[in-house]
Parts: C-alpha cells; sequence; structure tokens
C-alpha cells in the first residue's frame, strides 16, 4: 500500500509517518529528510538546495522527483511507501504517478491532515530533536523528563533545522497555499482523497489514519 501524506508545515507528516513505520513495517519517503541529508553531506544536490530551503522555497521538481525515483527503486515490491513532503506540486503528482506505474505500484489513499496554521507556528518554532537518535521534542509541550538529556538514548546535544523559524514558516506556508494545496484537486478527482484532524492528538491522528488504511473509516 501507498500513501501521501499531505498537510503544511507542522501538520504532523513526520509524526504519523514514523508511527506508521514503527506499526506497519512501511517505508517513510520525507523528501526534506532526504534534501537535509544532502546538505549535511555536502553533494551537489544538497549545495543546490541549501539557500532554497532556508527560504522556505520549493527545490526544483526535476531534484526531487530524481530522488524519489532513486529511493523507490530499493523498495521491494511488497513494502509500502509513505510519502511525506512530496509530492508539492502539481508536475510532482504528475512525476510520481509516472514512477509509480513504472514500478508497478499505485497510489491507494492520499490523506490530508487538515489543521489550523496558526497553531503550527507555535508547534514548528519550539520544535527541536535529538541529535544523536531523532527523538522529537518540543519547548512548549514536550521536554526532557531530565533537562538537557534525552530521554531515549541519554544524549545531551540537541539541534534545531534553520528553517523552524517564525519568518521562514510563514514562507513555507504560502508555498503550501499557493502549490500544494491546489494538488488536492487532481486526487479528489480520483476518489484517492481522505481527511484528517490533524489538530486531535497525536494518537487520535494515527488511530484516524489507520483506519482509512484498514479500510473501516
Ligand atoms: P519538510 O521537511 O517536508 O518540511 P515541512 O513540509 O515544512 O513540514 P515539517 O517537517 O516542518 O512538518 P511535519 O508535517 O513533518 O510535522 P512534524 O511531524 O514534524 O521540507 C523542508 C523544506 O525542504 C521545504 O521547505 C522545501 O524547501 C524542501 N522540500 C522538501 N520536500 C520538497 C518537495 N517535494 N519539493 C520541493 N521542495 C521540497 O510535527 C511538527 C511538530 O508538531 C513536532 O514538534 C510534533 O511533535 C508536533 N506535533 C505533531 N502532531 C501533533 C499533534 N497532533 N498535536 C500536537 N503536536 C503535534
Ligand atoms: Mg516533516
Ligand atoms: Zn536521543
Amino acid at each position: 500500500m501507498d500513501i501521501i501524506l499531505l498537510g503544511p508545515p507542522g501538520a504532523g507528516k513526520g509524526t504519523q509517518a514514523a508511527r506508521l513505520v514503527a506499526d506497519r513495517g512501511m517505508v517513510q519517503l520525507s523528501t526534506g529528510d532526504m534534501l537535509r541529508e544532502a546538505v549535511k553531506a555536502g553533494t551537489e544536490v544538497g549545495r543546490k538546495a541549501k539557500a532554497v530551503m532556508d527560504a522556505g522555497e520549493l527545490v526544483s521538481d526535476a531534484i526531487v522527483s530524481a530522488i524519489i525515483g532513486e529511493r523507490l527503486d530499493t523498495l521491494d515490491e511488497g513494502t509500502g511507501a509513505i510519502f511525506d513532503g512530496y509530492p508539492r506540486t502539481r508536475p510532482q503528482a504528475e512525476a510520481l504517478d509516472l514512477l509509480l506505474a513504472e514500478r508497478g505500484r499505485k497510489l491507494d489513499y492520499v490523506i490530508e491532515l487538515e489543521v489550523d496554521e496558526d497553531a503550527l507556528v507555535e508547534r514548528i518554532t519550539g520544535r527541536f530533536t535529538c541529535a544523536t537518535c531523532g527523538a522529537g521534542y518540543h519547548d512548549t509541550f514536550k521536554r526532557p523528563k531530565v533537562e538537557g538529556t534525552c530521554d531515549v538514548c541519554g544524549s545531551h546535544d540537541f539541534k534545531r533545522r534553520p528553517d523552524d523559524n517564525a519568518e521562514t514558516v510563514r514562507t513555507r506556508m504560502a508555498e503550501y497555499r499557493a502549490k500544494t494545496a491546489p494538488i488536492l484537486p487532481f486526487y479528489e478527482a480520483r476518489g484517492l482523497v481522505r481527511r484528517v484532524d490533524g489538530m486531535a492528538d497525536i494518537d487520535e491522528v494515527t488511530q484516524a489514519i489507520e483506519a482509512i488504511l484498514d479500510g473501516k473509516a
């Protein structure tokens, strides 16, 4: 089963994808994570992407569709993919159809996380992760149990994304509204879109998504 998680920055795409990976053995394909890895590794793609990402704008369609194609080639037929943060434009949506068809795969659902944008700025600007194991935390909603120490691995090293500041978040939201939200009708016409309340508790959101994947909603 292949699905897209769609929603603005901070909607919870990454949070929910991690749960589906743990619960169902699916694989998360996050173009944001892949691009951040490329930036860190200093590859050519990373060098091209860095300034664009820091400004909260979109990296070129050709780059992101190429990296998704490469990742899809590493998946077994039976392993489901969760597209997180891809596609983000109409050309990317069309490219994804082709990439899937070429590999005998098909899209089962497009799950839209419906959220209140104003609440998202707080979610995003307070977010940080453990630099060692990647566990996620939040200044207000989820501090480590012992200040300055990761609950999961005991590391004292934390990091924040350079694009998680209030100004860049506004640009990322505007990009979502202008370029990404307009791909919904493309999938609605095929009956693939399901909506989930992304403002509910994290567990409730997971349950709602799993009910859809199990054909119970
Ligand atoms: P990307 O990494 O995809 O960032 P994004 O879409 O802006 O989304 P985020 O990762 O910020 O949010 P999320 O929905 O994953 O939320 P999360 O689960 O972390 O992209 C970054 C950049 O890369 C782009 O700006 C662009 O430049 C480039 N890029 C990437 N893909 C591209 C593409 N396809 N084309 C072109 N350019 C591309 O949750 C956020 C916080 O909220 C966390 O702290 C979490 O704990 C908390 N939280 C989550 N759910 C809940 C809940 N239900 N209740 C309370 N708190 C919650
Ligand atoms: Mg994310
Ligand atoms: Zn850790």
